[in-house]
């Protein structure tokens, strides 16, 4: 693989690898690090079929045994039902603690086998094969997992690190033009977050970006993948503000996906309206110097992202907003840029301010 990055947190260490591979290296790697007694393979239908074969081929080629864990794509998957029905399926294996669990595929599968490695038997091995670009440079490393309740998103859940985060910027060649491009708005995140000259490459190499060469994502996702590994290890539960401030765009973004109901529009789509609208608002404030809102519009539409809020009353976006677990007391907080490569958390946004922004 052409990159090899450490994440450490408190209470581990462990490898991602990013490079256009070969389904037999990730076999090896699994072989050589866990020499399990067997692989149980997680995807959604869509991933299975355009990837699973390969993948158990590879692994039962080199003496592997492997079993399937399926489930229907989408969000809904994140359920305790799934949960279930997966924790039945692998008791009906006997999968013991020598097996290994490979999540392969987005955020949800991630997420849901993350959360089901992290609760049977009281932990299996978990190793992370993420195939959406937000799954690359987001979700498998950092170790949340977690289901979904009727009440709200990821309200079950913990942090179970993998032992292990295979990436392979070649498989984001068959993703929908729309997921990639949802995708990117994490990427533009970081950028906002760490990183001056990721801003800039953004911005002059949309069309090297959007045409997904591996050779081009690969540098990409490698950036986000240490800037994530940096906050993780400065603050691996949560605990400390450093890794809620990956929640830039996400207030606003959070809002606009309770009050659409999670199946309109992605979740980068509604991240990508939140950076501008909090950028704005950063600006409002005084937090920040004027020109960032109208920069990351500029840098979203290149990557095809909409930037302009949905239309809700002032008392939904309250309602919605107050629900943030970055909330203290009944104050909306929020991650905000100082400027490019710097962001703070505040409480402290008055409330005139927040409306203002949502009901221009
Ligand atoms: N754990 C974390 O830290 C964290 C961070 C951010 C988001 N998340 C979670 O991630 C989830 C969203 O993840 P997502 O955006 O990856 O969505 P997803 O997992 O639903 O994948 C999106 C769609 O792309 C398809 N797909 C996946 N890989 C493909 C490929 N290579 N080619 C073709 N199609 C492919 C899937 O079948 C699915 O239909 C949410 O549940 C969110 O809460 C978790
Ligand atoms: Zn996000």
């Amino acid at each position: 693989m052409s990159y090899h990055l450490d994440v450490t947190t408190d209470q581990a260490t462990y490898p991602i690898l990013i490079g256009a591979g070969q389904w037999s290296d990730l076999a090896d790697t699994v072989q050589a690090c866990f020499k399990p007694t067997k692989v149980v393979l997680a995807a959604d239908h869509t991933v299975a079929e355009l990837y699973g074969a390969a993948v158990r081929l590879a692994l039962e080629s080199i003496g592997c045994p492997v079993s399937l864990l399926v489930c229907p794509p989408g969000e809904s998957s994140k359920s305790t039902d799934v949960a279930t029905d997966w924790w039945q399926a692998l008791s009906a294996m006997a999968v013991d603690r020598h097996a290994v669990l490979v999540a392969l595929g987005g955020g949800v599968v991630g997420d849901l086998a993350g959360f089901v490695a992290a609760t049977y038997l009281r932990g299996l091995p978990l190793v992370q094969v993420p195939t959406t670009l937000l799954a690359q440079v987001d979700s498998s490393v950092g170790g949340k997992v977690a289901v979904n309740l009727p009440a709200g998103k990821n309200l079950v859940g913990c942090f179970w690190q993998p032992k292990l985060v295979w990436i392979d910027p070649a498989v984001l060649l068959t993703l929908s033009s729309r997921e990639f491009s949802a995708g990117m708005a994490e990427v533009i995140k970081y950028a906002v977050l760490r990183d001056d000259g990721l801003m800039e490459r953004l911005e002059t190499s949309s069309d090297e970006v959007l045409s997904r060469d591996p050779d081009t994502l690969g540098p990409l996702v490698h950036r986000c993948c240490q800037i994530k590994a940096d906050v993780v290890h400065q603050d691996p539960r949560e605990t400390n503000g450093v890794r809620a401030t990956l929640n830039f765009g996400h207030t606003v973004g959070h809002a606009i996906e309770k009050l659409t109901g999670y199946d309109t529009v992605l979740h980068g789509e509604a991240v990508s309206m939140g950076m501008v609208a909090e950028a704005r608002l950063a600006e409002r404030i005084g937090w920040t110097e004027a020109g960032l809102a109208d920069r990351l519009e500029r840098v979203a539409r290149l990557y095809d992202l909409p930037t302009e809020l949905p239309q809700f009353s002032w008392e939904q976006w309250q309602s919605a907003m107050l629900r943030d677990k970055k909330n203290i007391a009944d104050r909306i907080a929020f991650a905000l840029p100082r400027r490019l490569g710097c962001v703070e958390l505040t409480a402290d946004v008055p409330i005139e301010a927040i409306h203002s922004i949502v009901r221009c």
